[in-house]
């Protein structure tokens, strides 16, 4: 099978690069090769996703069975996308995002009829609405898409929601022993998933002809409350960690940032129901518990001292929270 990633060397598209290329997919990777991976076995197309012309001179002469674009984040991206491939592909696959998902819930259980809505972040709206866009391209010219919908997936990064995501903030504020954030009352659930762990739910969705016009979720089946996922990193590193629960209104009041990700998302309990995933992708079982993952996320870090990047940004945003939420009374 020949399959084009659109990016591929990110955050959680590099553990899936991996596996497709482990089981013997023939793989092109299209990205401005900007980001370091390494990747044997793959083949590189550069070009900016954002500068179409060289993006069509890139695919010149190249016929690709599955399209996943991991990188589409407004319904332009997916015009341009439609354009690019419309009857070029057997498969177009979106990465959406489970912050689709209804905000506030009214049930605990997502599953992927769970309504569309979340009048918090933006980000989230965007992506709904490119997978409206693409669901009518699906019923009006039997455009072949599949849509995915990762929720926080990790390794090599922390799945976290202040702290910093892909630098080594915050497991060096556990380290020096200094206060966290976590947001509400620590006690709310979620679901932290290994880039394995999804990467082998997500190969089995490419070309598979059942997926067509499905959209699926792909996480682990351990829930975790806030708290626990902060105490698992601390425990990994050996430390305890020292949490100052904040309100996540008080959060986005002092910055406006952190507003969408937490009132549109990690706010809000998620229990995510996975029979989907598991009846199209039969075997599928994610197996790699968090206490499990983070220690391969922390030897990632040790393995070299230059990957241990402190973000003095996030730092100073942990600072104002915590130096506002003392001095609020
Ligand atoms: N991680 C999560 O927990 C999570 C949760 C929900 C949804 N998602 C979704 O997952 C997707 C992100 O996947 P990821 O983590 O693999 O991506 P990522 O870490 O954002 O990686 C970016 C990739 O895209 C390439 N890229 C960036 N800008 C580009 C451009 N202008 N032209 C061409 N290539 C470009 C990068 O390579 P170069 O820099 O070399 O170009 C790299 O390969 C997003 O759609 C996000 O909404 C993620």
């Amino acid at each position: 099978m020949r399959v084009l990633f659109i990016g591929g060397t990110g955050f959680i598209s590099t553990a899936v690069s991996r596996q497709a290329i482990a089981k013997g997919f023939e793989l092109y990777l299209l990205n401005r090769g900007s980001t370091p991976a390494h990747l044997p076995g793959s083949h590189h197309l550069t070009a900016d996703i954002h500068k179409v012309e060289g993006v069509r001179l890139a695919l010149q002469g190249l016929e690709f069975d599955v399209v996943v674009d991991w990188i589409a984040y407004a319904p332009d991206d997916i015009e341009r996308d439609l354009a690019l491939f419309r009857g070029r592909v057997k498969q177009f696959v979106f990465i959406s995002s489970a912050s689709v998902y209804q905000k506030p819930p009214t049930h605990y259980l997502i599953t992927e009829s769970t309504p569309l809505y979340n009048p918090y972040w933006q980000y989230s709206r965007e992506k709904i609405a490119c997978e409206e866009r693409l669901m009518q391209a699906y019923r009006d010219e039997g455009f072949p898409v599949t849509i995915v919908r990762p929720s926080l997936t990790y390794d090599p990064n922390f799945p976290i929601a202040i702290g910093g995501w892909g630098c080594y903030t915050l497991a060096d504020r556990l380290k020096k022993g200094l206060p966290i954030i976590v947001h509400g009352d620590g006690s709310s659930l979620w679901v932290v998933t290994h880039a394995d762990d999804f990467g082998r739910g997500f190969l089995g969705l490419l070309g598979n002809g059942q997926a067509l016009g499905h959209a699926f979720h792909i996480t682990s089946d351990e829930v975790l409350t806030w708290d626990q996922i902060y105490q698992t990193i601390a425990e990994a590193l050996g430390v305890e960690a020292k949490i100052v629960h904040i309100p996540s209104e008080f959060i986005g009041r002092v910055l406006p940032q952190y507003e969408g990700g937490l009132l549109g998302d990690k706010t809000w309990s998620v229990v995510f129901d996975n029979s989907k995933i598991k009846a199209f992708v039969p075997g599928f079982q994610a197996t790699i518990p968090f206490r499990d993952g983070i220690r391969r996320t922390l030897a990632w870090f040790a393995a070299d001292e230059k990957r241990q990047h402190i973000d003095e940004a996030v730092q100073k945003e942990m600072d104002l929270i915590l130096k506002a939420y003392e001095g609020r009374f």
